[in-house]
């Protein structure tokens, strides 16, 4: 019988995490199960920082951005020795599953649990969207908040004669620049470091010239460095380029209604999968269905 259930969040933050944990919380409510929070991800795991999720815990604060049970980036959970300590915890609080809500490394730390024996589940919640699922959890949200942020970047060059670099998150996986490119119509992208600097410069001297949009190139963070790009276009296009770095900006806020309400439905499931003892599954979008799958199928 599943008595106790914890839940934590792993690496960047990603709008719609804290639905998914209301989602968690309200089947656990339903069947009448404790939820706990780890605190901090898998750092949270390793310290034994685990606290129970009431209503107090989510009130008001589900439809926010962020984590409200933190996350971390932890490299001690790729020693033996840390993730040991995290599975004595685990069973030391007599948690019966875990539900870990995260990106590529989520998963991988997943896998470790997993092989020692525990019952864990994960949701994907990035949003870099580098899993092999159709949508990761804030994907979506993060991608809405591109497309203000460089409409706003556009009203104001559109008074001016300046060009703009403007930095996307993502790390290597260039989904999130992809789909903002996509919804800004633009094709002045750079998503590989050997990209056509020639080809580019061809590109911006024709848009500038038609003059009906203005010039923004969307960097995949990591390829190229803005500033030495927008002083290199700067001298090549014979007009100002200035470098902009969106940041944060990308990945707070509050989720957009896709990512409430896939959050909520994943966060439902997972306790249903825990339930008829299906674990050792990620649970995410696929076209317009969630769906199950080994973990090793949705890391990229
Ligand atoms: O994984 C999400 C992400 O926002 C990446 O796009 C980015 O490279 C990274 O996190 C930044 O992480 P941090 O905030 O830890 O520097």
């Amino acid at each position: 019988m599943i008595k106790k259930i914890a839940i934590l969040t792993s690496g960047g933050d990603a709008p719609g995490m804290n639905s998914a944990i209301f989602g968690v919380y309200t089947a656990c409510v339903q069947h009448k199960i404790k939820l706990y929070g780890v605190i901090g991800g898998y750092d949270g795991l390793i310290d034994n920082k685990f606290t129970e999720i009431t209503f107090d815990t989510l009130n008001g604060r589900i439809n926010s951005g962020g984590s409200i049970i933190k996350s971390s980036r932890s490299p001690r959970f790729l020693k033996d020795t840390y993730i040991k300590k995290a599975i004595k915890n685990i069973k030391d609080n007599k948690i019966d599953a875990l539900v870990v809500i995260g990106g590529d490394g989520s998963i991988r730390g997943a896998m470790e649990l997993r092989d020692a024996g525990i019952s864990v589940i994960t949701l994907p919640g990035t949003i870099d969207n580098d899993l092999h699922f159709s949508h990761t959890i804030g994907y979506d949200t993060a991608t809405n908040n591109i497309v203000k942020a460089v409409d706003n970047i556009c009203d104001s060059l559109s008074s001016f004669d300046y060009g703009c670099v403007v930095k996307i998150m993502g790390r290597s996986c260039p989904d999130l620049l992809l789909s903002s490119a996509q919804a800004l119509h633009t094709d002045l992208l750079v998503t590989s470091k050997d990209f056509d600097l020639n080809s580019l410069v061809k590109k911006i001297k024709a848009t500038h010239d038609k003059n009906h949009l203005p010039t923004v190139v969307l960097v995949l963070e990591d390829v190229v460095d803005c500033t030495e790009l927008a002083n290199i276009l700067q001298e090549k296009c014979k007009f100002q380029f200035r470098p902009h770095i969106l940041g944060y900006i990308q990945r707070g806020g509050s989720p957009t209604a896709f990512d409430r309400k896939y959050g909520y439905s994943a966060g439902i499931m997972a306790v249903d999968c825990i339930l008829t003892k299906e674990t050792g599954f990620a649970i995410g979008m696929q076209g317009e269905c969630l769906v199950k799958k080994p973990f090793a199928e949705t890391v990229k």
